[in-house]
């Protein structure tokens, strides 16, 4: 099992990838949405210009290339394609101008190599993990890319066929003992991937990790070089497999979500920095289904941890499959219904869970947007590499939008679901959230997502929300696909706004480019060509310069 993306979050609820919530009415808060390169490039900063073109890497240096031919795709999209060789790293010539403020690291994690030998794999979710790496330093741009050297990467690379089960994918068996085996080792966790693919984090105490939804594929990474220093041991006996992909981090703590498996419910735990000891807060027990449901993302606030429970939950029966089932590891139980459970941070007690229900005239305690894609999950079907290179042109996105669940917390039983703007102002495409992380669990005004220009297949444009006005502004490059917009804050910004978004864009020409836009005016600043495309990426960090 384990992965990823934004997407997880679909449900009577809905959720999202970076969940976001606000607080209204009540005497606490809330939370937030949450769900080429070369000689011939451009150089209007002056910059790049005077120092520029000599000190960029126009060979591709270092390192083999894995034994493994890249594959040939229909589309020319890079984005759906393995990456062409192990690492990179060099600088980028500058279009624009990139604001001399910005000066730190970002990192970006995803799926990038989806082969090995001359076996592909069928979903998006299954490739091994790409870190992908912007440092910004005095308006000049360093990029870099390097494999994280997971024991199913390098297993993979060792035996040349695939040797954990990955999220769709499950190793092949030359005899019944071995299939056998295989099994023993799911229930231990020893042939779940630890293939950290989802996120990468920095933890309060400046270590970066790599994340995916199995907890053994949390791995330690240096941000400078992006080489891969080994696995994040948790030193506690929660004994759980999987967490959620989005754990909440700040400079004071980690939290996150334990789904049980053998009996049905959350843990909702918190480590502090510099410890390896994840503690648990308090337990939630499953309200409806025989399982608990994806739990990929999570809002808080001030004091609250809400724990979504969505009618897509896990299925053990799909977990043994050799094949994936239409879900892969899930099942949909509408009739399980979804729930909202709001949890004391302090206390660790409930005190709230909400089933789906409008209504009007209570008093709301907490709000929570998420990406909410209409109770439907066809959006995993959807990301089989298959659908992602061979777009006819259709309009083939599942519709999606920014719910609001406004969560009473004076006992009433049911909240409610609304727009939060309407989808059309975003191209009723939403994902890949991030907010002003000065905001968390606040009261807050923008989101910046992947919204929709259809006809389309994947969400292609960068919107920019603004959830008082109810209003949209869209970036769209016709034939592109633009990964996660990264907010980063202009440093002693008084507005909500005052910063940039980094977006790593997949062109139609099969090149990619960073792509810097002002926040404020949601116009481009910046961007700078890549030596060729890489592939899309889902979930960053920012990482100051020490
Ligand atoms: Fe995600």
């Amino acid at each position: 099992m384990a992965f990823s993306l934004s997407y997880s979050t679909i449900g009577n609820y809905g959720s999202r990838s970076s969940m976001a919530a606000a607080n209204r009415g009540s005497s606490d808060s809330s939370s937030n949405i949450n769900d080429t390169f070369g000689q011939t490039i451009f150089g209007k900063n002056s910059k790049s210009r005077e120092s520029g073109v000599a000190r960029v890497a126009t060979d591709l240096p270092l390192v083999a290339r894995p034994p493994w031919k890249q594959v040939a795709t229909e589309r020319k999209l890079a984005a759906w394609t393995s990456v062409q060789q192990d690492r990179w790293e060099g600088e980028l010539v500058v279009q624009g101008e990139i604001p001399q403020w910005l000066s730190g690291t970002y990192l970006r994690n995803g799926p990038g190599l989806w082969h090995i030998g001359d076996y592909h794999f069928r979903h998006l979710f299954d490739g091994y993990a790409t870190l992908v790496r912007l440092h910004f330093d005095n308006g000049r741009l360093t990029m870099g890319h390097r494999q994280v050297e997971s024991d199913a990467y390098k297993a993979a690379r060792k035996n040349n066929k695939l040797c954990y089960r990955e999220f769709s994918e499950v190793p092949k068996h030359d005899n019944f003992l071995e299939y056998i085996g295989d099994l023993a080792n799911l229930f231990s966790g020893a042939s779940l991937t630890d293939n950290a693919n989802t996120g990468v984090v920095q933890l309060g105490d400046g270590r970066v990790v790599c994340l995916t939804e199995t907890i053994k594929g949390s791995i330690v990474i240096n941000p400078d070089n992006l080489e891969t220093l080994g696995k994040f041991e948790y030193s506690d006996s929660l004994g759980t497999l999987v967490h959620s992909a989005h754990p909440i981090v700040t400079e004071s703590e980690f939290l996150t979500l334990l789904p049980d498996l053998l009996n049905p419910g959350y843990l909702v735990v918190r480590m502090e920095p510099g410890s390896n000891e994840r503690k648990v807060i308090g337990r939630v027990e499953c309200r409806g289904g025989p399982s608990p449901g994806w739990v990929h993302s999570f809002p808080v606030t001030e004091h609250y941890v809400v724990v979504p429970e969505m009618p897509l939950r896990y299925c053990a029966q799909n977990l043994l499959r050799a094949e994936p089932t239409p879900l892969y590891k899930f099942e949909w139980h509408p009739e399980s219904k979804g729930f909202m459970h709001v949890m004391c941070k302090a206390s660790g007690k409930l005190v709230s869970f909400i089933k789906q229900h409008i209504y009007n005239g209570r008093v709301i305690g907490v709000i929570v947007d998420c990406c909410e894609h209409d109770a439907n999950p066809a959006i995993l079907d959807k990301l089989r590499l298959q659908n992602l290179r061979s777009w006819s042109g259709d309009d083939a996105l599942p519709d999606a939008r920014v719910g609001r669940f406004k969560i009473p917390l004076d006992g009433s039983p049911y909240g409610e679901l609304v727009d939060a703007l309407n989808p059309d102002e975003h191209g009723r495409g939403m994902d890949m959230c991030s907010i002003n992380p000065a905001y968390l669990g606040k009261k807050y005004r923008y989101a910046y997502a992947c919204g929709a220009q259809r006809p389309c297949n994947f969400p292609n444009t960068i919107t920019k929300i603004d959830l008082e006005q109810k209003k949209a502004k869209n970036w769209y490059e016709e034939g592109s696909v633009p990964s996660e917009p990264f907010f980063v804050a202009r440093p002693g910004a008084k507005k909500e706004d005052d910063g940039v978004v980094i977006s790593m864009v997949s062109d139609k020409n099969g090149e990619g480019y960073a792509l810097m836009l002002d926040t404020s005016t949601f116009e481009e600043i910046a961007r700078a060509k890549f030596p060729y495309g890489l592939p899309y990426g889902l979930h960053g960090c920012w990482v100051p310069n020490r």
